[in-house]
């Protein structure tokens, strides 16, 4: 015989995975060890969604986190206006003496020459807070053009586009939902 056959023939286990599967030439250890994993894990798969307590569907997103253009401030959670509209006129010299320095007097602003008393939330609006450059006044275009610049906190917004209209429009749908009305701003 030419060729020596047996030592062509492997004399190890040939598993479909290669030797590494050969599982009898493993360490016990190691077996066992590998062994408790995978009825560790089985018995985890198996007892999933089982035990769970069910979870309660998720909460709908409410329509200001759904549009995404309206403006951070708008997603507000506070109660509306308590009292019918007022029709108190304001000249704007009227207007800026409720701006949030006097203590005894209430917080006004107007949006689009309507007069709103944003008293209750007087701590936004006072001097050294971040929105007092909008407090007794009509910052329309600035509200419009989403800017806290105290040169657009004016109240003429002629100068919008068709977009920054559309925020304008927002923040006066906003104000009136929130405040009381208290009157109007006339020249
Ligand atoms: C990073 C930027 C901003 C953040 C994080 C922010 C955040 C807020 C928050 C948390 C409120 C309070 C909402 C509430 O309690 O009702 C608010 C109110 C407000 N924000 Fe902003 N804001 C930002 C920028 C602006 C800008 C640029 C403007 C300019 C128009 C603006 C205008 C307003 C107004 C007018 C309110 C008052 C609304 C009210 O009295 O109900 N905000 N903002």
């Amino acid at each position: 015989m030419a060729t020596p056959l047996h030592k062509q023939a492997s004399p190890e286990v040939v598993t479909p995975f290669g030797p590494f599967l050969d599982i009898s030439s493993w360490n016990p250890v190691v077996l066992g060890a590998v062994l408790g994993l995978i009825v560790l894990v089985l018995v985890k798969s198996l007892t999933r969604g089982q035990s769970k307590v069910p979870q309660s569907p998720k909460k709908p997103q409410s329509p200001q986190s759904v549009t995404s253009s309206a403006p951070v401030g708008m997603m507000t959670t506070d109660s509306g206006p308590t009292q019918p509209p007022g029709d108190k006129e304001f000249t704007a010299a009227e207007l800026a003496r409720y701006d949030g320095t006097n203590a005894e007097l209430p917080v006004y602003l107007a949006v689009k020459g309507t007069v709103f008393d944003v008293t209750k939330n007087r701590d936004m609006y006072s001097p050294g807070k971040g929105y007092h450059v909008f407090a007794g006044k009509d910052a329309s275009q600035a509200l419009g053009k989403s800017s806290l610049k105290p040169e657009e906190c004016v109240p003429d917004y002629s100068s919008l586009t068709a977009e920054e209209m559309e925020t304008l429009n927002k923040w006066e749908a906003h104000y009136k939902k929130k405040y009381n009305i208290v009157g109007k701003v006339v020249d």
